[in-house]
């Protein structure tokens, strides 16, 4: 369109000729569009939709060493697939996990960085409205009805000790009863609780898998005995138990597995990132463990012209 100034004029309706206007019959049938095209568009909307939350709620991942949206969503849906939970049901654990702490968002840091029993009594009664919060947001998109109850009951404790309606056993869903043990453990293990932050692209901390199984060896038994101790009271025994072998075998295979660096460049499909990679304003692209995809090489590779990322990258491969 070039640098032209734009003529506006022929926009202009005459409000007289707005009664006039046929704006035709109103097709349900979809006007030319199948089924099966309406449905793929709707199922396209809804992945949009995630994908532009995931990235709103990865604006908190500054205040955990590792991202905390992706851990839940990873391993609460490897839980309900330990527990056989069919396929629609883990799908929708794996988005209520990402999308879990969306009623975050915004919340000043004193929030994010003090353990919740440390919080003042108005901070406390704003961090508890948070699962309400995220919820509601949900409630305006289609298909998100269960998704958002899942996220409603992710602080609920199963002897009715939680927040924010006190459920009590079999009354909180599944799915939130499984992302309450995951998110429980990676707070536990992987929350920074000092002004110590990510963004700014600070964030190289582990240059070994070994350094890095050392580093988080001690929160990891304290935060697992934990959850063991509190089994039957506050977390669901079978979906702690059916955690503690997931991340056994996941510890074991970080073990063994090398970190390389890698030029962004010579990515390739398949690699797995060794840690998490921000931009300079703390978004979050690619999580550690993920596994390189050609859309998130292809993302990353954009990130590193813009220098959002640096040009060798951390990888296991
Ligand atoms: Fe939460
Ligand atoms: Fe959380």
């Amino acid at each position: 369109m070039g640098e032209e100034e734009m003529d506006f004029s022929e926009f202009q309706i005459d409000e007289n000729e707005i009664e006039t206007i046929d704006f035709g019959p109103i097709d349900l049938e979809g006007g030319g569009a199948t089924m099966e095209e309406l449905a793929e568009k709707l199922a396209e909307s809804f992945l949009q939709t995630i994908q532009v939350l995931a990235a709103v709620v990865s604006l908190s991942e500054k205040y955990y060493e590792t991202s905390h949206s992706r851990f839940v969503s990873e391993k609460a849906a490897l839980v309900a697939e330990n527990l056989n939970m069919d396929e629609e049901d883990i799908l929708e654990i794996k988005i209520a996990g990402l999308l879990h702490d969306l009623g975050k968002v915004g919340f000043k840091d004193i929030i994010m960085l003090k353990y919740p029993s440390e919080l003042n009594h108005v901070d406390y009664k704003l961090y508890t409205q948070h699962p309400e919060i995220g919820m509601q947001i949900l409630r305006k998109y289609t298909g998100f009805e269960r998704i958002g109850e899942i996220i409603y009951q992710h602080h609920e404790k199963i002897n009715g000790v939680g927040f924010p309606r006190n459920l009590k056993g079999n009354a909180i869903l599944p799915g939130a009863a499984i992302i309450a043990v995951v998110d429980a453990f990676h707070e536990g293990v992987y929350r920074l609780r000092t002004e110590r932050s990510k963004a700014g692209g600070t964030g190289v901390k582990y240059y070994s898998n070994t350094a890095f199984l050392e580093s988080t060896k001690d929160k990891f038994s304290n935060t697992m005995t934990y959850l063991h101790s509190k089994k039957g009271i506050l977390f669901d025994i079978k979906v702690v138990e059916a955690f503690t072998d997931i991340m056994d075998i996941d510890r074991e295979e970080i073990g063994v597995q090398k970190v390389h660096r890698c030029d962004v460049s010579k990515l390739e499909p398949g690699m797995a990132f060794a840690r998490d990679y921000y931009t300079s304003y703390g978004l979050l692209i690619v999580a550690r463990g993920e596994v390189a995809t050609d859309d998130s090489i292809r993302a990353i590779q954009r990130f590193a012209e813009y220098d959002q990322v640096p040009e060798r990258l951390l990888v296991m491969m």
